[in-house]
């Protein structure tokens, strides 16, 4: 990955999230010369002590392996980062935004016009941040506005998932490269060799195209695990079982296995965002995206559901022991986590929270109630009436239910709700609880022999 004099290209990475730090470190890695930048001082300042501020699998090791041989710096100076790169990534945050439910592309498009002033020569400016179609027209015009210097644009969007998003960068499944100019095409392309040689196949579309790639792939991801949820309701109500049902289903190749996982509803910094900004698009070009529409209905619905089914058993002045707050195993990240979203209708309602997770990072005042967070998992059942798994940690598998269930409330078989369907009471010893999954009906486990209940 050399430009024509030989040398490896050279990268600003502008935003250095979870997104533009691992495409950074993984860019510095397959030979790039990669300057990230942030305008975040404190974030900085953590990076070039060559730690990282978000809980990123595998990250770490590649970040210190390529700050020790100098493939990549981290800086808040954007003139200096962008004067000197081949390629400018913009990876900054493109949260909803409140009022209109739009996504908001100020820091895009602020960034745009920063590295507009920026420029020194020829330089293709790529967003990696997922923005409305149309979008990067702007960003051209906002740079155009800005500099006499030659450049292109470029749409290259992320498909990675936090957790596994080391690897996802370095084992893609496509490569999307979305511009309308050969020279930026030929040097996106030339980029990406070093993850492409082994047959990964590079799709070169229009801007438009590129930008609507992304939203179309999260807008489906997140239709499927709705329909997957409304499945399991289905099956709790005549008796199917909903991991053979998505087992079966998904050996059919046409549906595939993945995203067929029941659970709380999604959360996370892509697919609520993403599937509220879709349908938004969509009513601007006046086409109905009525799919997308109750998606986001089922989802918010979801939530409340599984908040509702633990007031049945768990009454307000009563604690619940929460396992798993973060959106999902395997990262830190709390944005929209339905874990957060359900633990605060349920402090809405009284009850009490006793709660834990190895790695969430929940904001001061984030949830507001009787909230505590413990850092021993067994300590959740300390006086608990009952238990709700929300995040899928693997580690949780491990815990010793029989020492948390001693802990408890001595009530009858209090109720260990599983919103992930983690546990298997053929493995795990859950004696004495009436154990409710989703997508099957409720066990009273009085022994060894799991017992279904009807309804
Ligand atoms: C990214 C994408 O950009 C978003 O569009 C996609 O849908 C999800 O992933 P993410 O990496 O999760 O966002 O965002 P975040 O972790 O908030 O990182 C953004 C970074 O950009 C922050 O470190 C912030 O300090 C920085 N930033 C923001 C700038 O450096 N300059 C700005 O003007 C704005
Ligand atoms: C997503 C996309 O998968 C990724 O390609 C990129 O575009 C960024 O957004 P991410 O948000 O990190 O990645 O997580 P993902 O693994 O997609 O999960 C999103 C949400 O869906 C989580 O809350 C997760 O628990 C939920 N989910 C996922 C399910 O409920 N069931 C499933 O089967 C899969």
């Amino acid at each position: 990955m050399t430009r024509s004099d030989g040398h490896p290209l050279k990268i600003a990475m502008i935003g250095t999230g979870y997104v533009g730090l691992v495409s950074g470190v993984c860019f510095a890695e397959i030979g790039a010369n990669v300057v990230c930048v942030d305008k975040n001082q404190g974030k900085i300042d953590t990076l070039l002590k060559g730690n990282i501020p978000i809980y990123e699998p595998g990250l770490s090791e590649l970040l210190i392996k390529n700050k020790e041989r100098q493939q990549i710096q981290f800086t808040t100076n954007l003139d200096e980062a962008v004067s000197q790169a081949d390629v400018v990534f913009i990876a900054v945050g493109t949260p909803t935004s409140p009022e209109s439910g739009e996504a908001d592309l100020s820091y895009v498009f602020k960034a745009a016009e920063e590295i507009g002033n920026a420029l020194d020569g020829y330089t293709v400016v790529v967003t990696k941040s997922t923005v409305p179609v149309g979008t990067n027209k702007k960003v051209k015009d906002i740079i155009a506005k800005a500099t006499c210097q030659n450049f292109d644009v470029a749409s290259n969007p992320e498909f990675l998932r936090e957790g596994s998003a080391v690897y996802d960068f370095m084992n893609p499944e496509r490569v999307i490269i979305g511009t309308d100019s050969p020279q930026a095409r030929e040097l996106l392309t030339r980029l990406y060799d070093p993850l492409c040689d082994e047959g990964v196949p590079r799709l070169r579309t229009t801007l438009e195209t590129a930008e609507l790639i992304k939203y179309g792939a999260n807008a489906f991801l997140a239709a499927k695990i709705m329909f997957i949820n409304e499945i399991a309701n289905l099956c709790e109500a005549t008796g199917a079982n909903i991991r053979e049902v998505a087992k079966g289903m998904g050996m059919d190749q046409r549906i595939g296995r993945s995203f067929l996982n029941t659970g709380p509803g999604y959360g996370g910094s892509c697919f609520p965002k993403d599937t509220l900004a879709l349908n938004l698009t969509g009513k601007s070009y006046g086409v109905d995206l009525t799919i997308v529409e109750q998606v986001i209905r089922s989802n918010a619905e979801r939530k409340s559901e599984m908040a509702r089914r633990i007031l049945t058993k768990i009454k307000p002045g009563e604690t619940l022991g929460v396992l798993g707050l973060s959106f999902k195993a395997n990262t830190d990240d709390t944005r929209e986590s339905p874990a957060v979203e359900i633990c605060q209708q349920l402090l809405d309602q009284g009850v009490k929270l006793k709660a834990y997770d190895p790695k969430a990072h929940l904001d001061k005042d984030q949830l507001q109630g009787d909230f505590t967070r413990v850092e021993d998992p067994t300590e959740v059942g300390k006086d608990a009436s009952g238990l709700a798994i929300l995040t899928e940690w693997a580690e949780f598998k491990a815990l010793d239910f029989q020492a948390i269930h001693g802990k408890m409330k001595k009530t009858d078989f209090p109720s260990l709700f599983d919103f992930r369907n983690l546990l298997d009471p053929e493995v795990q010893n859950l004696q004495g609880f009436e154990y409710h999954s989703l997508g099957s009906q409720k066990m009273k486990i009085t022994s060894s022999q799991p017992l279904t209940l009807a309804g």
